[in-house]
């Protein structure tokens, strides 16, 4: 049954609606759900479940920015949920946001919107913003779990997966996160990017869609994203490989943390 969109108990969210970039992360996910049940809507398959007794709705939001405001539209519109959570991969853009770090987006903005002269550019046009922020008190709680899964990384990955990628002291970012509608795999396009954005710690595909359909319905909203690679030439060596070793278990664990003390 859809719930209409409404107000949390007590900061707690009543139905949270879980988002993943890839399918790796989306098993995982639903590994962890014992009741899950499928329902299908706009070519999408949409998992009803609890986590650790928390209503939760599961589902792959696709790759970009369409894929994604479509998916988040829909969780908010069709299933009722109250709070939304994104994971996926980023590709590090920050000094210091090395591959098996975790990025927790403070802020979202697309780096491919560009209005300009009409506005300035990145601004999206008729909203008088570039930015979109996440909810403080959900994303402080989501980086709270990250920081207790990071403190123990290998037993989450197993120390074979520790090694294969080179994984040591992963830290947690927290700071602007950049979507645009391409991946970002060369050396070029990345110190292009950090040029105009010198404050980006990362570039994915599909958070700052999220970020503005919850600014739109005025829903909290935390994204958190395993950096997969540097966005430069190498970017897509080891990518699928990533996610299936590192980013849907990092992912799965930081999130089963989140409900467990939720
Ligand atoms: N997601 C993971 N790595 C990425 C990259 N380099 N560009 C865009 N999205 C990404």
């Amino acid at each position: 049954m859809a719930l209409p969109p409404g107000a949390s108990d007590g900061g707690r969210p009543r139905r949270t609606g879980v988002v993943a970039a890839m399918h790796p992360e989306l098993a995982a996910v639903l590994e962890r759900l014992p009741d899950e049940q499928r329902q299908r809507v706009a070519g999408r398959d949409f998992w009803v479940g609890h986590w650790h007794a928390h209503e939760v709705v599961a589902v792959l939001s696709g790759v970009g920015k369409v894929a994604a405001a479509t998916t988040a539209t829909l969780l908010i519109e069709r299933f009722g949920v109250d709070a939304l959570l994104f994971t996926g991969t980023a590709g590090g853009l920050g000094d210091g946001v090395r591959v098996g770090d975790l990025v927790l987006a403070g802020e979202f903005l697309q780096h491919d919107m560009d209005a300009s002269p009409l506005f300035p550019r990145f601004e999206v046009p008729l909203y008088g913003r570039a930015r979109f922020a996440t909810d403080a008190a959900l994303s402080a709680r989501l980086g709270a779990a990250a920081r207790q899964v990071l403190a123990r990384a290998s037993d989450t990955l197993g120390a074979h997966a520790v090694a294969e990628f080179a994984l040591h002291a992963p830290a947690v970012h927290r700071g602007l996160v950049v979507s645009g509608d391409r991946f970002v795999a060369t050396s070029a396009e990345s110190a292009a990017l950090r040029q105009a954005l010198p404050e980006a710690l990362a570039v994915e595909m599909e958070g700052a869609a999220v970020a503005q359909v919850c600014h739109d319905y005025g829903l909290p909203f935390a994204a958190l994203r395993t950096v997969s690679d540097r966005a430069d030439d190498s970017a897509h060596v080891d990518f699928m490989r990533f996610i299936d070793q590192v980013a849907s278990r990092y992912s799965a664990a930081v999130l089963e943390a989140f409900f467990a003390e939720l």
